[in-house]
């Protein structure tokens, strides 16, 4: 056993156990050595912020098992935001970061809070975020970290400050854009050095996650992925649709007129999927007739989804709530623990390195 695995306390030997020093560990280390260095961890692989799942026993977990949990502040108010912290903080002793929606009325009370607390990174999510945002974060002490999901944007926000960037493709459970990760990460990676890049959505494997960081990513962000481990706070019914759902089943919200967009959101269909296309139906054929105006169609559409999330994570109604997911839903067969998922991860990586180590020798 060399030093580098002589633990210092049992959660960091849980996270060595699976994963041995070997040379295809070091190659490993070396390609995602830049993330790593960034947020501090053993893996860089980011537990991607979800709204209702990622409090504080799921995101306390990713970072003991050597990741980095991300606290989804999703709606909540500064003061709630504040004891989530507190309550993550006391359940682990590694890096752990906020995801903040800019949107949010309160965004610079949220930012404050998290530097008030030393949160060490701040992930701005759900649009562009001011350049301000990003400015107080940084002279607070924290690292500024910005979803981009185009080329131009990735360099306008480095401009502006970003300390590192993640990529999100349309495969992603959730908000989506519209490209897909593989074509996002050929876009951006080769022409973004500057900062990390950290690239996300559709990962399920160690072995996509290698070929992210073979084509220059310095780390991953999983979501779907996580939303089965033992520490998800997830309703049992919620994690039982993902085990049984197939990548087919993640599909985005449709809109059925352009003059009522829809935020695209990819979830497990389920009967809320199908009432949304009766009830968008029904408003465009109310607004036609003259009797909505389009403000309040558009406002009749956009109430549908309001508290859905929340029903279907926390109080296990999968028939009328969100089932947000990503297409890695698939790669989804089990519970498992969260050291476990990223062993798996990890092995799955570092078998394709040794294979290939072995074949060229
Ligand atoms: C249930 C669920 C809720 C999510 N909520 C948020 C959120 O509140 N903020 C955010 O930035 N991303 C959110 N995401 C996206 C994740 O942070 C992550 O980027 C995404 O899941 C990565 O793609 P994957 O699902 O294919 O692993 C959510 C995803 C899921 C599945």
């Amino acid at each position: 056993m060399t030093a580098e695995f002589i633990a210092t306390d049992r959660r960091e030997a849980r996270a060595h156990a699976i994963v041995p020093h070997s040379p295809a560990r070091a190659e490993l280390d070396r390609l995602w050595k830049r993330g790593r260095g960034f947020l501090g961890t053993e893996l860089a692989v980011m537990g991607g912020a979800m709204t209702w799942v990622s409090e504080r026993n799921l995101v306390a977990a990713i970072s003991n098992a050597g990741g980095f949990g991300v606290i989804a502040s999703g709606s909540m108010s500064p003061a709630l935001l504040d004891k989530e912290i507190a309550a993550t903080a006391a359940l682990t002793d590694r890096p752990f970061g906020v995801n903040l929606i800019t949107m949010h009325p309160q965004l610079f009370e949220l930012i404050d809070v998290c530097l008030a607390s030393s949160v060490g990174h701040v992930v701005l999510a759900g649009g562009i975020p001011p350049g301000a945002a990003i400015a107080r974060i940084r002279d607070g002490g924290a690292r500024a970290v910005c979803f981009a999901p185009a080329l131009v944007i990735a360099k306008k926000l480095v401009r502006s400050g970003a300390e590192a960037i993640v990529i999100e493709g349309s495969e992603a459970g959730g908000h989506i854009g519209p490209v897909s990760t593989a074509v996002l990460a050929q876009e951006v990676l080769p022409h973004v050095s500057e900062v990390p890049v950290f690239v996300a959505g559709g990962i399920g494997r160690g072995e996509a996650i290698l070929s992210y960081l073979e084509m220059g990513a310095a780390g991953v962000q999983l979501g779907t992925r996580f939303v089965c481990a033992y520490e998800s706070i997830a309703h049992p019914n919620f994690k039982r649709a993902f085990v049984r759902a197939s990548a087919r089943d993640a599909v985005p919200s449709v809109q059925l007129d352009t003059r009522f967009p829809v935020i695209p959101v990819r979830a497990l269909a389920n009967p809320a999927t199908e009432q949304f296309a009766a009830i968008q139906r029904g408003v465009i054929e109310r607004f036609s007739r003259g009797e909505l105006s389009q403000k309040d169609a558009q406002l009749e559409i956009e109430h549908f989804w309001a508290g859905a999330l929340r029903r279907a994570v926390i109080d296990g109604d999968i028939e009328a709530g969100s089932l947000m997911a990503g297409q890695s839903v698939g790669l989804v067969t089990r519970e498992q623990s969260t050291v476990e998922i990223l062993d798996e991860l990890v092995a799955q990586a570092l078998a394709v390195i040794a294979k290939r180590r072995d074949r060229d020798e």
